[in-house]
């Protein structure tokens, strides 16, 4: 029986319990409230170690900590009653509580840490890269084989001294055949030869897609001798022309080396004094450029054409690779008929020079090795890719 125990009043709690027993029992008593105190905050510490452990995601260990460190949390409670203890006592507790809050803190602390390691860990994985696999390239253009060719012509003749034209696919009459010193009954101007298209000139003529690129002889040195007309006036010379005009042309023609579009580079070259000798000169000097060779022979086998006279079809033989020794067609031209010369609105007594047409498709075929013309406008990227 407890001495005293007439003073233990019947409410009392278990803490004042402990003072009022005897000094012995006190002791004991106290120790064992100690020792229970103590087993009460290590499972404390492992409850909630466990319970952060079990947090499998940020927001539930936040919850968990509430439950400890919140507030109303287990280890804030346990300061809170601190305040009814006295002094010694305070200082007892306080610091074991203060030592398993410490505990709790870490597991949180080392649990954050896991979970965002975790969370990182499934962000890596998620957004893993095989750098295996095969690229996904991206496809780039190239240039035609043709307008390669077209590039080429303009960088050779505009390096001596020729202007680069561009001119209308829609032709008159007039400046498709007339001009050009084409008969009436010219064959050119059959329906078999040219498209027309279904629109009239003002002299009443149908409008043709441009059989060849000579019309823009007309159309540029008409432009020349009015641009200059002014020095002829006090008999001055005036500048030479010298003019290439490639382009588009239409014919009603297919075959291996024909298609009904096509391409053509015409040439102008007129002054006082242009003779033969320079047409020879700039064509040799241009194919030996264009086929980047020296081994080529160029041959001009007398021809007709109306709008020139005397007329040449140009033939060029390699003397080596594959074309080795055959000739084969490339232009053709002539010294510019004086019909033509007066057309263009000069004198053809004061002017002279020569005139040529140079097929950029054939070219293309030769410089390529391609031996079917269909295949440059069929738009088959597989041929077309390996020109780039
Ligand atoms: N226009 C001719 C044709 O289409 C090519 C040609 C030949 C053009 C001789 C010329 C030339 O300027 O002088 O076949």
């Amino acid at each position: 029986m407890l001495r005293g125990s007439s003073r233990v009043p019947e409410h009392a709690g278990l803490s004042e319990l402990i003072f009022i027993k005897s000094f012995k029992a006190d002791v004991k008593i106290g120790l064992f409230y100690f020792k229970r105190f103590m087993t009460d905050l290590d499972q404390l510490v492992q409850q909630a170690q466990a319970d952060f452990a079990q947090a499998s995601l940020p927001a539930e260990l936040e919850n968990a900590k509430a439950r400890y460190l919140g507030k109303a949390g287990r280890v804030t409670e346990l300061l809170k009653a601190l305040a009814s203890l006295s002094p010694e006592e305070k200082k007892a507790r306080g610091g074991q509580i203060n030592a398993a809050k410490q505990q709790v803190e870490a597991a949180l602390q080392a649990r954050r840490q896991a979970l965002a390691e975790q969370e990182m860990q499934a962000q890596l994985h998620a957004e893993a890269l095989d750098v295996s696999l095969p690229g996904r390239g991206r496809g780039t253009g190239g240039l035609h084989p043709v307008s390669r060719s077209m590039e080429r012509i303009e960088a050779i003749f505009g390096s001596i001294g020729f202007d680069v034209a561009d001119g209308p696919e829609i032709e008159t009459d007039w400046h498709s055949f007339t001009a050009l010193n084409n008969p009436e009954n010219h064959p050119a101007r059959s329906m078999q030869d040219t498209f027309y298209v279904d629109m009239k000139d003002e002299q009443g003529r149908w409008l043709n897609l441009r059989p060849h690129t000579s019309p823009m002889q007309v159309r540029y040195a008409r432009a020349h001798a009015q641009k200059y007309a002014h020095l002829e006036a006090q008999g001055l010379p005036m500048p030479e022309i010298r003019v290439i005009a490639p382009g588009r042309t239409y014919r009603v023609d297919s075959d291996a080396t024909h298609s009904p579009m096509f391409h053509q580079c015409e040439g102008l070259w007129i002054g006082e004094n242009v003779s033969f000798k320079d047409l020879k000169v700039v064509f040799t000097q241009f194919f030996k450029l264009f086929f980047e060779t020296d081994d080529l022979q160029l041959r001009f086998r007398p021809s007709f054409f109306p709008f020139t006279e005397p007329s040449a079809e140009v033939d060029i033989a390699f003397e080596s690779g594959p074309l080795k020794g055959r000739w084969l067609e490339v232009a053709g031209s002539g010294q510019v008929h004086p019909n033509v010369v007066r057309n263009f609105g000069l004198d053809p007594e004061r002017y002279i020079g020569f005139a040529f047409g140079i097929g950029p498709d054939r070219l293309t075929m030769l410089r390529y090795g391609v031996n079917d013309l269909r295949l440059f406008f069929e738009g088959d990227l597989r041929f077309l890719a390996q020109f780039k």
